[in-house]
């Protein structure tokens, strides 16, 4: 990977952003089209941190556009607002270096309206779930079986929908039934139904290399009655990657994982959990980048390049 990180993205005036992520920013194509480019930025408890991981923006790209491939062949009649992740020609007049760079953390999407969830699938009990668990026996306000320890697989997949926070706040775990108010009772099934359904089929593909995929989190948009999975898919960043080898070991405790956990306990054990203006470390910038290149080759069987 390359050693400087792409914090920022810069296209010199040409296309219109209209929004701004944690990790991402969003530019008008047109009317019905966005550019969606993903940058080296990473996240944890909600904060940005200073420094990004070199390639990381490329690779999340990379990696949607696998699943959102995978997927659809996987799951007939499945919507993704994937388009195509060759630049608009508004961009031809970019430096060719600038537009290399632009170019392989790109990919044109769908403008869509988001409907204003997080779609959680959780098939093992981890993080947040663990915490509620731990408390009331409950996760997200669904009552679980006695006696589950942490990072047990759960009976089968649960929906457990969160809110999606404005920049800055933190997302907010809810009931499905408090999703199906949100968003209403006919959407909230079909998304509840999507979102379980695409949840196996990464599940079963991470299983065949190895790979739990403990909980991710989906989105999805809409056009009309039209229901479509938008954002990034099955990504380190978007879901937890345990090594099966070490998973029934572990059990009880942390699990290893291919994620940004890793990241997550390094603040926690620095006292910097939540804290704002963090710079990583060199090397756990390193290992981080590490961390989600396995996570990449082990998945679509290639060896990762920029
Ligand atoms: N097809 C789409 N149309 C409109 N907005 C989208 C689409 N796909 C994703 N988004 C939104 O773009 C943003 C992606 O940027 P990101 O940095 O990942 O944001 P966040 O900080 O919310 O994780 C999210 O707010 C997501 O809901
Ligand atoms: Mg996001």
């Amino acid at each position: 990977m390359p050693s400087s990180a792409v914090v920022s993205v810069d296209l010199r005036g040409k296309l219109h952003k209209i929004a701004s992520g944690k990790i991402r920013d969003l530019f008008e194509v047109d009317n019905d089209t966005l550019l969606f480019v993903a940058t080296d930025r990473i996240s944890a408890y909600d904060v940005v941190m200073d420094n990004g991981i070199p390639g990381k923006g490329a690779l999340l790209t990379k990696m949607s556009i696998y699943w959102f491939k995978y997927l659809q062949a996987k799951i007939p009649g499945l919507q993704t607002h994937y388009i195509t992740n060759s630049l608009p020609s508004a961009l031809d007049a970019l430096p060719f270096d600038m537009r290399e760079s632009v170019q392989t953390r790109s990919m044109q999407v769908r403008r869509l309206e988001v409907f204003p969830l997080e779609s959680i699938v959780r098939g093992y009990i981890t993080g947040s779930a663990w915490s509620e668990y731990k408390k009331s026996g409950t996760i997200h306000g669904i009552p679980q079986p006695s006696g589950l320890v942490e990072g047990q697989k759960l009976p089968e997949p649960i929906w457990t929908p969160s809110t999606k926070a404005e920049l800055g706040e933190h997302d907010e775990n809810i009931t499905p039934e408090k999703a199906r108010q949100m968003v209403g009772e006919g959407k909230a099934r079909i998304i509840e139904g999507l979102s379980l359904e695409l949840y196996k089929a990464g599940a079963k593909r991470a299983e065949e290399v190895g790979i739990i995929l403990a909980d991710t989190k989906f989105e999805f948009g809409h056009e009309g009655e039209q229901v479509v999975l938008i954002d990034e898919v099955l990504t380190p960043d978007s879901s937890r990657f345990w090594p099966k080898e070490t998973w029934e070991q572990s059990l009880g405790g942390a699990q290893p994982s291919f994620d940004k956990q890793f990241l997550r306990d390094w603040l926690t054990t620095q006292g910097l959990k939540g804290t704002k203006g963090v710079t990583i470390a060199e090397d756990i910038v390193e290992q981080t980048a590490k961390k989600y290149r396995d996570a990449y080759e082990r998945i679509t069987g290639e060896s990762y390049s920029e």
